[in-house]
């Protein structure tokens, strides 16, 4: 309880809604005005599948970058989310494994198909807070920190197998019936947010990829219908989970670089499905990534289970322009 009131006071979160409609999270800068924060996916096993090294790993790297919070791209609760809010895998796969004092940071979350396939509306309570207020779930919001803006999106609803052919799963759609409205709305709702942003920096995180080379490959709802906003609108970053590797690949016809970090526990598919973007890097294992950024520069670096950096990139912005890109 003392853990709880402490982390509540320092968060202090201000939270409001935007005219687009989505919740608005307001985060302050470090300072000097950087910021850093960690990323990591497809992770709640209860310390298994070497989540636990991960999350060691991540405890000493969010140390050295004096992280503000952390981002999860889902997929939060294996196998099927969590079944309510006394759900014990909530401390089990979260409290019990993020120990590090440098994780003790607000850990901006979505939900994953494998949440989905579990009672949505108890991982999205905020009751949840009470037994851990690091978890900050929504649907779809904003967490806006002056020069960067993240904009949050629900992607499993996109996607049409889920819906058509949901096999032996159940996906709790409570809420987010019919599909093409709730699309069209969150679409809309994001395209608005996106024109009235003038943060230097637009980052947008969901769970599905829209370019991934692994055994999921790319989504091709949001190519459909997530990609051409997000290029509209000269976001920079694509960040995501659900392949269970790390991967950055680079358009082909737009400046957005798109980031896969969905290493948290289990990995190792075994899959390459070369798509026609430029892919940097790709690692086919558990692993995590760090952004650093400042009103110019983004740092990129991708870490594996033992802490080694495998992938680093950087680049510069002057005024709106990107004025130089390296690895
Ligand atoms: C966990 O990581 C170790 C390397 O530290 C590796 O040898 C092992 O295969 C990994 N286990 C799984 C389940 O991926
Ligand atoms: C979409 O927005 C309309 C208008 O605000 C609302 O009536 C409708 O319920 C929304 N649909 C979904 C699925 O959220």
């Amino acid at each position: 309880m003392a853990r709880v009131l402490l982390l509540l006071s320092l968060f202090s979160l201000l939270v409001s809604v935007a005219i687009s409609g989505l919740t608005r999270i307001e985060h302050s800068l470090k300072n000097d005005g950087s910021l850093a924060l960690l990323v990591i996916g497809d992770w709640g096993r209860k310390g298994n599948y070497n989540q636990s090294l991960v999350a060691e790993q991540m405890g000493k790297v969010g140390k050295e970058l004096n992280i503000d919070f952390v981002i999860s791209t889902g997929d939060n609760f294996y196998e099927n989310g969590l079944t309510g809010v006394d759900d014990p895998a909530f401390e089990q796969s979260f409290s019990d494994i993020y120990t590090a004092e440098s994780l003790q940071k607000p850990w901006y979350t979505v939900l994953g198909n494998h949440d989905y396939r579990g009672n949505v509306i108890a991982q999205l309570n905020p009751a949840l807070q009470k037994i851990d207020s690091r978890f900050i779930c929504m649907r779809s919001f904003i967490v806006n920190a002056e020069i960067v803006e993240f904009f949050f999106v629900d992607t499993t609803p996109f996607v049409m197998k889920y819906w058509t052919n949901p096999e032996d799963s159940h996906y709790d759609w409570r809420g987010v019936k019919p599909r093409k409205s709730y699309i069209s709305n969150l679409t809309q709702d994001l395209n608005s947010a996106l024109q009235e942003s003038s943060a230097r920096w637009k980052i947008v995180v969901g769970h599905h990829s829209i370019r991934s080379v692994s055994i999921h490959g790319d989504t091709a709802e949001l190519l459909q219908y997530l990609l051409p906003v997000l290029q509209k609108n000269g976001v920079d970053f694509y960040v995501n989970g659900h392949d269970h590797c790390l991967e950055h690949i680079s358009s082909a016809d737009s400046p957005l670089q798109y980031f896969t970090s969905g290493g948290g526990s289990k990995a190792w598919r075994g899959a390459y499905m070369p798509n026609s973007d430029k892919l940097r890097f790709f690692y086919d294992g558990q692993g995590f990534m760090s952004l650093k950024l400042t009103k110019s520069d983004a740092d990129i670096a991708f870490y594996d289970v033992s802490g080694q950096q495998l992938h680093k990139w950087s680049m510069a912005k002057i005024n709106q322009g990107v004025l130089s890109q390296a690895m």
